[in-house]
């Protein structure tokens, strides 16, 4: 490991806003051309002796997996990291991510505040990626992205704005959505309860960022699943938010992704959801097990965009830079 204070810009990945539109379709070109790779039984090994750590406050089955098989695919180890670093509770931030930076080559943090996060990123000498936290997952917006394009077809994605309609509460996985949906200049669509809905400020952000794109906010599930390319939820109570279920329970019932909101959509529509998933909650089973369901295809998809954006942040990058 070199020196922290000789060491190689390094990027982090809290949000899709770290990244440009050119950089978000590298990503997904490289995780494509790695999937066909891997299908065929090849694996470059260009990460080989590289160490990631995965730093987990939470519960999680595809973000661990898929990490820490993709950083393996790629040559490199991983490390799982959870209770017992006693993250927020046995020694500051600054110095976990100064120490855990010098012994690995990048980390992947799941939490619950973003700031912790921030912080990360602030003090380790490494790229660090957002793994979810109560803001964003950005990793599998990636993943999503790159199941509508396989879904609709490069060429179709690009020739004919997609619509992509979550229905569901504004949270972490929605706002990652409609980042990534900026990036690639798709038209983007929230239905919520009001008080549940990303903050004006958002839009309002995204709208001047990507003028390509376009973001809109309805209360209307059926006016927002109108001709939609894609029909996403996720789950109503996220991980941290137990204590609400009630209250979620009553404000979603009418959000539910259904099969009459799916015959509202475009009749080529597909469903996704990021899961776990609640059956008979924010989605029915005919839905989510029907013949537009994706899920699974998403789902596996996580770990071949992060394999893309993992050989892209720490190989591809330094080998087109000056
Ligand atoms: N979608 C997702 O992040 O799944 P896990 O919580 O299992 O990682
Ligand atoms: N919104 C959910 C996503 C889980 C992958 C949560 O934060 O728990």
């Amino acid at each position: 490991m070199s020196d922290n204070s000789s060491s190689p810009s390094h990027r982090h990945v809290l949000t899709l806003l770290d990244l440009t539109p050119n950089e978000v379709r590298r990503v997904l070109f490289l995780a494509a051309e790695l999937k066909s790779k891997f299908k065929r039984g090849v694996r470059p090994t260009v990460l080989n002796g590289q160490v990631l750590a995965l730093l987990f406050q939470k519960q999680s089955l595809r973000t661990r997996v898929s990490f820490e098989s993709g950083i393996r695919h790629l040559g490199g180890s991983s490390l799982y990291l959870a209770d017992d670093v006693g993250f927020g509770k046995r020694e500051p931030t600054q110095d976990i991510a100064t120490i855990l930076g010098s012994y690995v080559d990048a980390i992947v943090f799941r939490g619950y505040r973003h700031q912790d996060c921030v912080d990360l990123a602030k003090y380790a000498h490494c790229p660090v990626i957002n793994g979810l936290t109560d803001h964003s997952h950005p990793c599998q917006a990636l993943a999503d992205a790159m199941t509508v394009l396989e879904a609709f077809g490069e060429d179709a994605a690009n020739h004919r704005p997609l619509t992509v309609t979550y229905v569901g509460d504004g949270n972490n996985v929605a706002r990652s959505l409609a980042e990534v949906c900026g990036h690639l200049g798709w038209r983007f669509r929230l239905a919520s309860p009001a008080a549940y809905s990303l903050e004006p400020e958002c839009f309002t952000q995204l709208s001047a960022k990507f003028p390509q794109a376009s973001f809109r906010a309805y209360t209307d599930p059926l006016e927002a699943a109108r001709d939609s390319h894609v029909l996403y939820t996720d789950v109503w109570t996220s991980m941290g938010q137990e204590a609400e279920r009630d209250e979620r329970l009553m404000a979603f019932t009418p959000f539910q992704i259904n099969a009459p909101l799916m015959s509202a959509a475009d009749p080529a529509a597909i469903f996704l959801h990021c899961l776990p998933a609640i059956r008979g909650e924010e989605v029915t089973a005919d839905v989510i097990d029907g013949p537009q369901s994706r899920i699974y295809a998403q789902a596996e998809n996580r770990m071949h965009a992060q394999k893309g954006l993992l050989y892209w942040l720490l190989h591809d990058r330094f080998c087109h830079e000056s």
